[in-house]
This record gives structure tokens, sequence and C-alpha cells, in this order.
């Protein structure tokens, strides 16, 4: 199978195979007029149309971008996509004055969400997954990273990870998916939060890794939630199984998650609104991607992490929605740009190159994914404009026409005209 993208106004792209920082983050390179020539599931060309069809005379397939603006698929590496219910009474609990963490401690949060995912037939919990998918495709998001964690027993977070199998089999976007048992502590253990901690290291870890379900591990670490110690013990496993490792840190309070993270290795230290010098020093020296939620931020009415101070000590910062039913439920990267640029201080160039290539190193996929250069992973998405800074210039409103995955077109919105009544 050969895909002609012709007729682009730019292609706009980081290049490389790791993450960039300082400098480099907001170094894009724009190439106007060029076509692109996929093969397969890959990138062979990028260059003149005429070049492009002299290497392939009869593509099988042409997709004419009529002044459209090419950018890589974005890349979201953190997402919690499963899940049954809705929390959007809580959400309105929250415009009238109640915080996050009191509506958790009276019982709803995860935990809410917790019993309606134990309770969803797994039929349900697929469509619904299948569907949320849909919405992350059509606003330009080619792979995602999936955490189980509305489970916490055995069962139901089993449930959840074979939900992301299924899901990554059958539908366009590729998922990566990650065991977030403890992402709470479960009511039944609410008494005793060891004995959870004692039945995910023992029971649950074991048996998602003996099925092979998840290729990293991740822990919310947070006051009130799991502290150092204990997310020290929950993660002692993980190069036993293969796992890489992500970890919410320092997201409410400065807990020190971003150390601990750097000492382990972890591929990705994600929120960070409350990170600490000391924290944003260790990433800065480390491979560990720093990986930014300004959906979260948002949604709670809290403060952002500190995006320009990290991009200035040298951290690796990428850019994700954390898609969840709580404190972030939306799937659209362009507004995760927007209000990355918009309340955190970033250029466009740096915010594209933050949800792309060093979105795909936060999953150790950067030398895959995340940029347009023949060999990678022809993972492609042409603008409704003819700049890339429309992506955050025209702001709330899906700029996605069209979405190349893995070679294929799989999102064609040609945004034809509504009816237009003639007027004598
Ligand atoms: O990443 N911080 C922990 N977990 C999610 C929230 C999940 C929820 O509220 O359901 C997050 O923000
Ligand atoms: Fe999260």
């Amino acid at each position: 199978m050969t895909l002609l993208i012709r007729g682009a106004s730019q292609l706009v792209t980081s290049t490389g195979t790791v993450a960039r920082r300082r400098e480099m983050l907001g170094t894009v390179t724009v190439l106007p007029e060029v076509a692109v020539l996929c093969q397969a599931d890959r990138i062979v060309f990028i260059g003149s149309e005429a070049e492009a069809l002299r290497r392939c005379p009869e593509p099988d397939e042409v997709l004419d971008a009529d002044g459209g603006c090419l950018l890589p698929g974005f890349v979201d590496p953190h997402t919690h996509p499963v899940w049954a219910g809705s929390r959007e009474e809580e959400f309105n609990r929250r415009l009238r004055g109640e915080s996050y963490m009191d509506i958790a401690r009276a019982g709803g949060g995860i935990n809410s969400t917790v019993r309606a995912t134990r309770a969803a037939a797994p039929e349900t919990l697929l469509e619904s997954t299948l569907a949320r998918l849909d919405t992350f495709l059509a606003h330009g998001t080619t792979t995602i990273e999936g955490k189980s964690g509305y489970g916490l027993d055995l069962d139901t977070e089993l449930r959840m990870l074979e939900t992301i199998r299924e899901a990554d089999k059958v539908h366009p976007i590729d998922i990566v998916p990650t065991c977030l048992a403890a992402h709470e502590v479960p009511p039944e253990d609410a008494a005793d939060p060891e004995r959870y901690i004692a039945r995910v290291i023992g029971e649950i870890h074991p048996e998602i890794a003996r099925r092979n379900l998840a290729e990293a591990v991740d822990v919310f670490c947070e006051t009130g939630v799991f502290d150092i110690q204990q997310t020290r013990r929950l993660l002692a496993d993980a190069p036993r199984y293969g796992w890489k490792i992500h970890l919410h840190a320092d997201e409410l309070t400065p807990l020190g998650g971003a150390e601990l993270a750097v000492e382990l290795g972890a591929l990705s230290a994600d929120h960070l609104v409350h990170v600490t010098d000391a924290g944003v020093s260790s990433l800065a020296g480390s491979d560990t991607v720093a990986v930014l939620l300004p959906g979260t931020s948002f949604f709670l009415r809290s403060p952002y992490a500190p995006a320009r101070r990290m991009v200035v000590a040298g951290c690796a910062i990428a850019l994700a929605t954390d898609c969840n039913p709580g404190s972030s439920p939306t799937q659209s990267m362009p507004m995760i740009l927007a209000l990355a640029c918009l309340e955190m201080g970033l250029t466009v160039e740096q915010a594209l190159t933050a949800s792309t290539l060093n979105a795909a190193a936060a999953l150790g996929r950067a030398d895959q994914l995340g940029s347009l250069e023949p060999g990678k992973i022809a993972d492609i998405v042409v603008l409704d404009a003819s700049s890339y800074h429309h992506v955050v210039y025209h702001y709330g409103v899906n700029p996605v026409r069209h979405v190349v995955k893995r070679g294929r077109v799989v999102i064609d919105d040609r945004r034809e005209p509504c009816p237009r009544t003639s007027v004598e």
C-alpha cells in the first residue's frame, strides 16, 4: 500500500530520535509545499511532488491536502481512557466551591469512578473506550498511553487492561498500556491502606505481568494517597517485570516525586505542578521526561506547572491531556497546546515539539514516532489551515481535517460548507 500526500502548504516537524531541550525545543523545521510518500506504515520520502511521483508513479491512494499544513500526529503520553460513569455532578460541586480533595474524601473522586467501572460489563467498557478513541483521533492524536486504575481489584484492573489491548487491536490509534493499580486506596481497604499495597505488590502486579498486559507501571504518589516510601515499594518489582515507570508526581503537594522518578530511571514524571527546585534540577540532569498536563490545572482551576522554568533548566518537557472523568475530561491535544502557550508561556513551536517528538520520548518511542521523517511511522495530521500557528491561534475548535495513521487515511473531514439558502 502506497499513499501520496500532495498539495500541502507546509510541513512542520521537529526532527531526530531523542527529546529536545532548551532552545532546541522550539526549533522546528518548516518545509513549504512538499509532498509525502508513505509505503506500508512508514514515511519513505519527503520532497517535491515530482520526485515523489518519479519514485512511485502510481500510488495506491492520493490525499490532496488542499493547502493544509502537515504535522506529525500528536502523541498523548498520559491518559486514563477506560472508565464507566461520569462525574459532571462533582464538576458542578467544584464550581460551587468544594475542592477536588474534599469531594474525594467524601467518597467521590477516583473511587466513584471505581464503583461505576467495577459494575460495568466488558462490552460496555470497550464500546465507551472506542468512542473516546474516535474523539482522540479526530483531534489529531495517533498514539496514546493508556492507564488502568479505576478497578483497584484484580478482576477489574485486568478487565481495564484487556479493554486497552482489545481497543488497540480494533482501533487505528495505538495504545501503550500502563498498570496504575496504585491509583488510590479502594474503599474496602480505607482503614488499612497497607493491606491494599500488599495486594498490589503480591497479587495484582504479578498477574498483570504474567499476562503481559502492561508495558509500564505508574503510582499516584501524593500526600494522602501513596507516600514516597510506599511508592518506592510499589515500584520495586518494575525491573523484574520489564516494566518502564511513569509517576504521578508532585501534582497537589511537593512530595519529592520528581526526584524519586529520576532516581528510579522512570520514563516520565507527570503533573509536577508543585515540583521543587531540587526536583527541577534532578529532572534536568536526567532522561526522565517531565510530562505536563495543563488541562488538569485548567479544569481544577489550580496552578500550572512551571514549564518555562523547566525548559530553561534543561528538562525535557512533554504535553498530555490526562484524559479522565474527574480532573480533565478532554481528548483534545490542540486544546492542551493552547493552554500550554497561553497559560504556561510556551511558544507554538515549543508546544508542537512537546506534543510530538518529546511526547514520543516519554513513551520510549522517539525512534519510531513523533516527527515526519523517512523511516518513521506514517502518522500525519493535515490541518484545516495553511500554517501551523492555527493549532493554537484558532483555539477552541478542532483544527484537524485529515489524519493518516500508519500510512492509511483514517479521518477525512473535508469541511464542506453547510447548505446556503439562495436569496433572490
Ligand atoms: O491524573 N491524579 C490522579 N489521577 C487523575 C485523576 C483521576 C480522577 O479524578 O478520576 C489525574 O489527574
Ligand atoms: Fe493522570
